[in-house]
């Protein structure tokens, strides 16, 4: 789907949308606490974590086990690694000339991508054939993959077994580092402002008492909502969106765009603009507070896009990042190490260097 235009992309949005709709990321918010509970059970007072670490393995057990329930086993760790070097090497090729030589050159780097490629396809395969094998319900269960497997286009339809897989890897890729980019950048932001971080443990206290959060709670979270969001417009994980190409009659600002001019967009750019969110590096939570004085204008605000194309996991990320905040930090406070980490924008916008924190009991 990311990579399709056209017929051929909204055939394959409208197959794969209903596998993410609320209805469903209900269904999925329990998955999500009890791999925060886990992980917390293993972290220990005093410990040293790097933060982007912590929060990559958490979110990636997440969405395997979203993606393909219990029936992935302990294969998971074979598939998070190849899926991982995947994504290092198609980053590292985005910004190296190897970008310029043809597809045939088999680079050391090419070939370590192939080789994960081929990891990939021969396990989410394996997944997909025991489930569709004869004699089972290929729909059974609450996971993605059982809504990909029951998707049916308007001609009643279903996406072929390729294109199930290719979608099922899509989820996963789109659907992991980017929560954890969220998570770091807002634990670095809690540890830096004692207010927010006590305002948070006040609401958890509140509203939780102490027990793991459920998908109902994701409303009454209000300000670990609002955390969430203020992170997401001080450090957008993507900070600049795919481009637009412009039609005839397009205007940009009132002014003329000629036809094909490729427009970028930038969340980055957009969201430090003093007009809309005054003293914009400052993390401020308060400024999402629904009785505000100034209210933040539609669009100012878009981490997740826009228009036709915009996020399709917006949901299920908004409710993975609120509950994954309340649970940890219901339990620890991440004590980040002193310094500003420099933002590197990559293909997401990640700390340069890992950023480093103590764990602390709450
Ligand atoms: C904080 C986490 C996330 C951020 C910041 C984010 C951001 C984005 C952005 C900016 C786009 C492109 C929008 C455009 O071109 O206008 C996008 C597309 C997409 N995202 Fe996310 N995303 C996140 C999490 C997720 C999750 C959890 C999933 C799935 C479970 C997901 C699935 C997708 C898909 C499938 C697309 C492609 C949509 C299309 O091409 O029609 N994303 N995301």
């Amino acid at each position: 789907m990311l990579l399709s235009r056209g017929a051929d992309w909204q055939r394959k949005r409208a197959l794969v949308q209903p596998a993410v709709r609320p209805r469903q990321v209900r269904g999925y918010a329990a998955t999500m606490v009890e791999c925060a509970v886990a992980h917390a059970d293993g972290w220990r007072d005093g410990r040293r974590v790097d933060v982007m670490g912590e929060m990559n393995a958490l979110t990636q057990r997440i969405i395997v086990r979203t993606l393909f329930g219990g029936d992935v086993g302990d294969r998971d760790r074979a598939l998070a690694d190849a899926v991982a070097v995947a994504q290092r090497e198609i980053g590292a090729e985005l910004r190296s000339v190897s970008l310029f030589l043809p597809g045939w050159v088999r680079t050391p780097a090419r070939r370590r991508l192939l080789a994960a490629v081929a990891t990939i396809d021969a396990e989410v395969g394996r997944l997909i054939g025991d489930r569709t094998a004869a004699g089972t319900d290929p729909a059974r269960g609450d996971d993605l993959l059982a809504r990909l497997l029951e998707a049916r286009d308007d001609k009643g339809r279903p996406l072929s077994p390729r294109e199930v897989r290719d979608e099922a890897v899509t989820l996963w890729a789109a659907g992991h580092e980017t929560t954890a980019t969220t998570l770091t950048w807002t634990w670095y932001l809690l540890s830096r402002s004692p207010q927010a971080r006590d305002r948070l443990s006040e609401e958890l206290a509140r509203v939780l008492g102490g027990r793991p959060p459920g998908y109902d709670d994701y409303e009454r979270l209000h300000w670990t909502r609002q955390v969430v969001k203020e992170s997401l417009r001080v450090y957008p994980p993507a900070w600049t969106i795919s481009p637009a190409v412009a039609h005839e009659g397009a205007t940009l600002g009132g002014a003329p765009v000629p036809v094909g001019t490729t427009v970028w967009c930038s969340p980055w750019t957009t969201h430090r603009d003093p007009r809309w969110f005054p003293d914009p590096e400052a993390f401020r939570p308060e400024r999402w507070d629904p009785d505000a004085p100034t209210a933040v204008p539609d669009h100012a605000w878009f981490p997740f896009g826009g228009g036709r194309r915009a996020c399709l996991g917006a949901r299920f990320a908004l409710v993975e990042a609120t509950l994954l905040i309340a649970t940890l930090a219901q339990r620890f406070h991440l004590h980040v190490d002193p310094g500003e980490p420099t933002p590197h924008p990559g293909i997401l916008l990640q700390p340069a260097e890992p950023l480093r924190a103590t764990l602390r009991t709450s």
